[in-house]
C-alpha cells in the first residue's frame, strides 16, 4: 500500500522557544507580518511574549484581534482585508485552534480567488498561500502540524473543512510557557481534544506504523500528565509533556485522520455551542463501545500506553479496562458526560444523527461502518 507521510516542515518547542520566533521570520527575509488572534488571549497577557520576540528582531507587525470561538468563515473576509491592508508578508496565528485556522485559511485566500465557500472539501485549494508561523496557547488542537481548518457557517449550522496540503504553517512554535495560566476547564476541554485525536488516529483504517509510532507516545503523554495540568496549572514538567502529547497527536491524526467520535462532535457542537473538546469527550466512550468490533486488538493496545495491566486477560476485557480508564479520567477533571447537561433531549437525536452521516470524510476513516440507526443508538446512549 502506498503511504504518505507529510508534518510542518520546523517545529521550535520547549520553554522559552517563543524568543525565537523574531529570528525565524527574519531569517526568511521577512519584515512585516500580522499576529492573527482573539481577545481572550490578548486579554491572558499572551500576546506580549511574541511581540516583544518580534520587535527584538525588528520585525514591524499588526493585530487581528477579531477571531471568535467556532469561528463563522466571514472572519476569513476581515482577517484577509486587514492583511491587505498592512501588507503582510506572513501571518502568525496565535491561540487555541480557532486563530490557527483563521490564519491558515487568510494565507490562502491571499492567493487564491474567493469566495472562501469554494474551497470547503479535500485537495480544492489551487495555489499556495503566503507562509505562516503558528503559536498554540492551548495543548489541544495540533493544528499547528495539520493541513486542515474547521470553520462554521451559521447559515447550515454545520462545521466545514478546508483540507490541503496548502494549509501546513511553515513553522510550530509550542511553548509550554504560554499555557501555565490556561485555565482548569479549558485544559481539561483541550487535552481530552489531543488525546481523542490520538485514539482516533491510532484506530483509523489509514493508521501506519509511523502514525502508531506518534499516537502511541501521545496517548501516553497526555495520559500520563493531564490530571497534574489541570490540578497544577503551573507545572511545567506536565505542561511541557502536555504540549507535546498534543503536537503528536495531532501529527498522527493529520496523517491517519480521526473517525467517528469527531463526526458525532461536529453536529453537536455547531447546533448547541458546546466546546470541541467537551463535545468530543461527551461521545468517546460510546463510540468506542460501538468501535471495538471493527479492531478489536487496536482498541486492546491503548491499554499499553495507559499503563493498565492485561497479563491473563482477553481483548475484549482488556477493552473495558480501557473504557474504564477514559471514564475516570473525564470524571476527575470534570469533563462533563451527558448530552443532557447541554439541553439535549430524545427529539433532537434524529436531527443530530442525520448531521453525523453527513461528515462523511471522517466516517470513512472509522473501524466500523455506521448506519443511521447506529448514529441514533449512540447518541441515546450519550444522553
Ligand atoms: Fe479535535
Amino acid at each position: 500500500m502506498v503511504q504518505i507521510f507529510t508534518t510542518t516542515p520546523r517545529i521550535v518547542m520547549g520553554p522559552g522557544s517563543i524568543k525565537s520566533l523574531g529570528d525565524e521570520i527574519k531569517n526568511r527575509g521577512i519584515k512585516k507580518v500580522l499576529i492573527v488572534t482573539d481577545k481572550g488571549v490578548i486579554g491572558a497577557g499572551l500576546a506580549k511574549p511574541v511581540e516583544e520576540s518580534l520587535k527584538a528582531a525588528k520585525i514591524s507587525y499588526a493585530v487581528f484581534d477579531g477571531v471568535e470561538p467556532d469561528p463563522r468563515y466571514e472572519i476569513v473576509a476581515d482577517c484577509v482585508a486587514m492583511a491587505k491592508k498592512e501588507r503582510t508578508k506572513l501571518l502568525v496565528g496565535l491561540g487555541g485552534g480557532s486563530p490557527i485556522d483563521i490564519a491558515k485559511t487568510t494565507a490562502i485566500m491571499l492567493t487564491n480567488e474567493g469566495p472562501i465557500g469554494k474551497y470547503f472539501g479535500v485537495n480544492l485549494v489551487p495555489r499556495p498561500g503566503i507562509p505562516t508561523v503558528m503559536v498554540p496557547t492551548t495543548a489541544g488542537t495540533g493544528s499547528e502540524v495539520t493541513p486542515i481548518a474547521i470553520l462554521s457557517d451559521e447559515g447550515e449550522k454545520l462545521k466545514k473543512g478546508v483540507v490541503s496540503p496548502h494549509l501546513y504553517p511553515a513553522a510550530g512554535f509550542l511553548d509550554p510557557e504560554l499555557t501555565l495560566k490556561l485555565p482548569p476547564p479549558v485544559t481539561a476541554a483541550t487535552g481530552m481534544d489531543a488525546l481523542i485525536h490520538a485514539i482516533e488516529a491510532y484506530t483509523s483504517i489509514n493508521a501506519n506504523g509511523m502514525t502508531d509510532m506518534f499516537c502511541l507516545r501521545a496517548m501516553g503523554l497526555i495520559y500520563e500528565n493531564l490530571r497534574t495540568a489541570y490540578a497544577k496549572g503551573d507545572n511545567l514538567p506536565a505542561r511541557t509533556a502536555m504540549m507535546e502529547g498534543a503536537l503528536l497527536a495531532g501529527i498522527g491524526f493529520a496523517n491517519a485522520g480521526v473517525t467517528a467520535v469527531h463526526a458525532f462532535a461536529y453536529p453537536i457542537g455547531a447546533e448547541f455551542h458546546i466546546p470541541h473538546g467537551i463535545a468530543n469527550t461527551l461521545m468517546l466512550p460510546h463510540v468506542i463501545r460501538f468501535n471495538v468490533l471493527g479492531n478489536l486488538p487496536k482498541f486492546a493496545g491503548i491499554a499499553k500506553p495507559f499503563g493498565i495491566p492485561t497479563a491473563g486477560m482477553d481483548d475484549l476485557h482488556i477493552v473495558d479496562r480501557v473504557v474504564e480508564a477514559i471514564d475516570r479520567l473525564a470524571d476527575d477533571i470534570r469533563v462533563p458526560r451527558h448530552l443532557s447537561q447541554y439541553g439535549i433531549k430524545e427529539k433532537d437525536i434524529p436531527m443530530l444523527a442525520e448531521g453525523v452521516m453527513k461528515v462523511t470524510r471522517l466516517l470513512a476513516n472509522n473501524p466500523r461502518t455506521l448506519t443511521l440507526d447506529d448514529a441514533k443508538a449512540i447518541y441515546k446512549a450519550a444522553l
